[in-house]
Parts: C-alpha cells; structure tokens; sequence
C-alpha cells in the first residue's frame, strides 16, 4: 500500500473517494470544513437526513456528489465535539479503513488528520492514520488453498493524505512509521494464522534468516546441539517430546556504529502447545498454534526496525519449539538444570513457555543489554485478569515499567502492570529442585514472571503477557499482530532519545 501526504484543500480534487470526517453528525471536519457549500447542498442534505450514525466509526458512502470532482465521498463521524479524544478518533479511522479495505475505490484522498486530538501531535495523527489503514488491508492467504480471496475486491492502494499543515518532515517520518509498524505487524500475524505443521521452528528459523538477507542482518540459529553445549538443559527438555528439530534464533540489528547495549527482545516460539505429557484439552487446541506469537512479535518489529534504519542496536532471541507428549517427553517431576545452573522441578509440562525462555533470557546476558523484554503468550491466568484489551506488564525495574505503559497508550497497543513482588516468590518453592515450574492456583501469571525473574537479575528486564491480546478467537479467528506497534513505537522513542 502507497501513501502520499501534500497540502491542499479537497474541493476540487479528482479522486476515486474522498474521506472526510463528521463532528457531532453534523459538521464536516477540516480539511473539508467547506466542502458542504461547493456540493450543492447535497452533503448538506445527507447530514441533515441523519443517516450517518452518531458513534465515532460510522460511516456513510456518497456517490458522484454534485459540485465535487470527486467520484465518491466517504463520510466519517467522529463522535460528539464534547469529549472527543484519542479512543473516537482510532474507532473512525478503523471505520474508515474498513470501508476503504473493502470497498471498490482503488484510490483515495484521506481528510482526517488535521482533527485536533488533546494532548496528541500532527504527526501522531498521521502516523496513527497510516498504520490503521494500512493494517486494515491485511489479509491471510493460507498457503495451498484453492479458494482464494480473490474476488473480493483488494481495497484502495494508493492513498493520500490531505493536510491543511505544510508537510514537514516530521509527518513524512511519520508516514513511514506508519508503514513500517504495519509491515512488521503483517508479517507477525502471517506467522501466528500459519498452521502448525507450515510454521514449525525451523520455519521460524528460515524466516528470521530470510529477514536477515532482505535487511543484512546477523543470524545466528543455534541447533539442539548448540543449546546442549550451553547447557539449555530447560529449553531442551521441552523439545525432547517433538520430533521437530528446536531452533534457538538470534538475530542481530546493528543501527549503531560501535558497542551501544543492544535492547534485547526474547519471543517465546513455542510452534504448537499440546500441554505435554500434562496434555491440554481437545476444545480449542488448535488456537495454541498461536503460542508462538511471541516470536512473530520480535520478527515483525525487527523488520519495522529495519525497514526504518532506526539508530539503535537491537538483538531478537527466540527459542523455537513444539510442546509435545509422546515417549521422550518430560514427565511432571522430573528434575532439569538450566543454562544459570538453577534447578527446576516440572511439576506441569504445560508450563512450557517459561522453562524456553529462561535459558533464553541467561543467554540474553552476554549481550550486556540496555534492557530485555520479552514477550510471551505465557499464562491463561492473565487473560482472566486483565481480557484481551491491554497485554500483562510485569518488570524489574520501573522506570522501563512506565516507559512501557506510556509507548502502549501512545500506540494504542496498551499494557497494564501487576506487581511482581517477592512474597509472591514462596509459591514457587520445590523440595526437589531450587524452584518448580508452577505455583498453584492463584496469580499464575504473576507466579510465571517471578519464575522468569530469576533469570534477569543481571538486567533491566521488563515481561509482556500478551495471551489475552495475541490473536482473537471464533468468527474473526486471527492474529492481531500484536504487540509489534508498542514494541516499535518503544524502540522509535529510545532511537529518538539516542540521536538528541
Ligand atoms: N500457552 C499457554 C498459555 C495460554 C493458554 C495462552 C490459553 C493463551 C490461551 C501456556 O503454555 C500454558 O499452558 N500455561 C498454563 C500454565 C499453568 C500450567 C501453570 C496455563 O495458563 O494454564
Ligand atoms: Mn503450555
Ligand atoms: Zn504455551
């Protein structure tokens, strides 16, 4: 999808749609304010009628308007006046884009970035404009199949933005952050829609060096004899029940000359979640080929990196794997050491993610990191605590913490914070080993992060829990591709920092 942004008013403008947004379903928004009077009141007369709802995200086609040179307008409201704010102006967008994505104009001119959002800038309109619409394109080819989406129509591909602001820099910038968080957000959620049986870690792995090629990046797949020399005792007994071969994926991008500390950004990939020997019920199972969401995160926000040539270093590490029963497989109570030396008691074989991503996240220390984040579609506990609106936030150290918190509402890609206190830690004690795997009934997602907190000591580390936000499920079944937009928006604010 192309985007263009110039500065012009939209009255005589050629275009195959012209989106303009409505105030209080009523007034016609800026950079449009004046179009009711050129279109001999036929616009006019179509809000008068009422016929456009209310609610911020409605919208309402009109064709070959009198007066226009525009073939079609595509009317948006946003919401009452009173109150308008950052949630009417994203639901709009998201109406427009839907429309656009679905409807017959290959080609169309935006009027919506110039509303005023409190508190928000000019360029976070655009670049929030662009990544909703852009996103809204996306969609899934299963490999193979022989219906194809085909006949429905691609949506518009050119789009223009129009802009009564002289176009700085600083909303060309923002066009392609934009852009670039919807890429990465695209290629994130082809991984998480992909089967099982297509995206297996060594298509992880195939993947992460295909990036590495388009962008020249380092990568680095260590096989399971590489992460035995280190002594991944933890990450390796989870693969032992697979056939798959596991993959440990390091990918290194270098937007800094000399030894900057990268941020580190470790996805759990587990390719499919059986349970184990402590194996899952049958009802939905097939959703935990989602569990590797974690890793399309940190590959769709290297690629938005990427594409951006953000000035910043930044090293992905995904351990790759299947969780499956079979007569290699862990049994609960079997005792393995990990690469820090800690022991570890599984007592639940379906606790998986945390046992891959602790020797990841020792791994992580030889890169001396700025900070670690991973991500992890870790604990259904977390999604009865929070739903699937913000991704969990649990972390070491604050400061990241709110860091995290102000980039998610920035983003739209919000996370909520519970506490990580160490009273918690007790729950996780083992008479066999330094630690089990699980810590009973209650908190789990906060008994997970305070396994994985003895792996971070040596860093600022902060962890998402995004099983409530990674993919949706029933009707509209699919990855959300998130949290790349945090994620990016994250490492575009530290890459801004930097260069100041
Ligand atoms: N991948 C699952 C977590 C999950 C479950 C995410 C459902 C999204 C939806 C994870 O590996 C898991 O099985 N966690 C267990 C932990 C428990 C055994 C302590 C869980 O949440 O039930
Ligand atoms: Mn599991
Ligand atoms: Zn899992």
């Amino acid at each position: 999808m192309e985007f263009t942004i110039k500065t012009g008013a939209p009255e005589k403008l050629k275009t195959a749609c012209l989106v303009v947004g409505v105030l209080d379903g009523e007034r016609l928004a800026a950079p449009a304010a004046d179009l009711g009077k050129v279109s001999d009141g036929v616009l006019s007369a179509v809000l008068a009628s009422g016929d456009l709802g209310a609610k911020a995200g409605a919208t309402l086609l009109v064709h070959n308007p009198a007066g226009l040179a525009a073939q079609r307008v595509l009317l948006v409201s946003f919401g009452k006046a009173d109150g308008f704010g950052e949630k009417a102006f994203r639901d709009a967008l998201g109406g427009a884009a839907k429309a656009l994505a679905s409807g017959r104009a290959d080609e169309a001119t935006v009027c919506l970035v110039d509303v005023e959002v409190p508190g928000r800038t000019p360029a976070w309109n655009v670049q929030t404009t662009v990544r909703l619409l852009a996103d809204a394109t996306y969609r899934f080819q299963a490999p193979g199949a022989v219906q194809k989406d085909t006949d429905k129509p691609a949506g518009a591909q050119h789009i223009t933005l129009l802009t009564r602001h002289k176009v700085s820099a600083r909303l060309e910038t923002a066009v392609r952050c934009g852009q670039a968080v919807a890429e990465g957000m695209a290629l994130a959620k082809d991984l998480g829609n992909l089967p099982a049986n297509v995206c297996t870690p060594s298509f992880l792995a195939e993947t992460a060096r295909k990036l590495g090629k388009d962008f020249k990046l380092k990568v680095d797949i260590l096989e399971r004899e590489d992460a035995a020399k280190l002594g991944m005792g933890s990450f390796l007994s989870v693969a032992q029940g697979a056939y798959e071969p596991p993959k440990f994926i390091v990918v290194h991008y270098k937007g800094r000359k000399g030894k900057a500390p990268p941020v580190v950004l470790v996805g759990k990939g587990i390719t499919f979640d059986t349970g184990g020997i402590s194996i899952k019920p049958a009802a939905e199972m097939d959703e935990m080929k989602y569990d590797m969401c974690g890793a399309a995160s940190v590959l769709g926000t290297l690629k938005a990196v990427a594409r951006l040539a953000l000035p910043i270093n930044v090293v992905g590490i995904i351990p790759a794997t299947e969780n499956m029963p079979g007569g290699r497989a862990t049994r609960p109570g079997d005792v393995v050491t990990s690469m820090s030396g800690q022991t570890i008691e599984i007592l639940n074989t379906d606790a998986e993610g945390r046992l891959v991503l602790c020797d990841a996240l020792t791994y992580a220390e030889r890169f001396k990191p700025a900070c670690v984040i991973d991500i992890a579609t870790l604990t259904g506990a977390c999604v009865v605590a929070l739903g699937k609106i913000p991704s969990g936030l649990l972390a070491n150290d604050d400061a990241l913490a709110a860091e995290l918190v102000t980039r998610g509402t920035e983003s739209g890609d919000r996370v909520w914070q519970l506490p990580l206190w160490d009273e918690y830690q007790d729950l996780l004690k083992s008479n066999f080993a330094d630690m089990a795997n699980i810590g009973g009934r209650y908190a789990g997602t906060i008994t997970a992060a305070c396994f994985l907190a003895r792996y971070t000591k040596a860093y600022k580390w902060a962890h998402l829990d995004i099983a409530g936000t990674a993919w949706v499920s029933g009707d509209a079944k699919g990855s959300t591709g998130r949290p790349v937009p945090l994620l990016t928006e994250f490492l575009i604010a530290r890459s801004a920092a930097v260069a100041e």
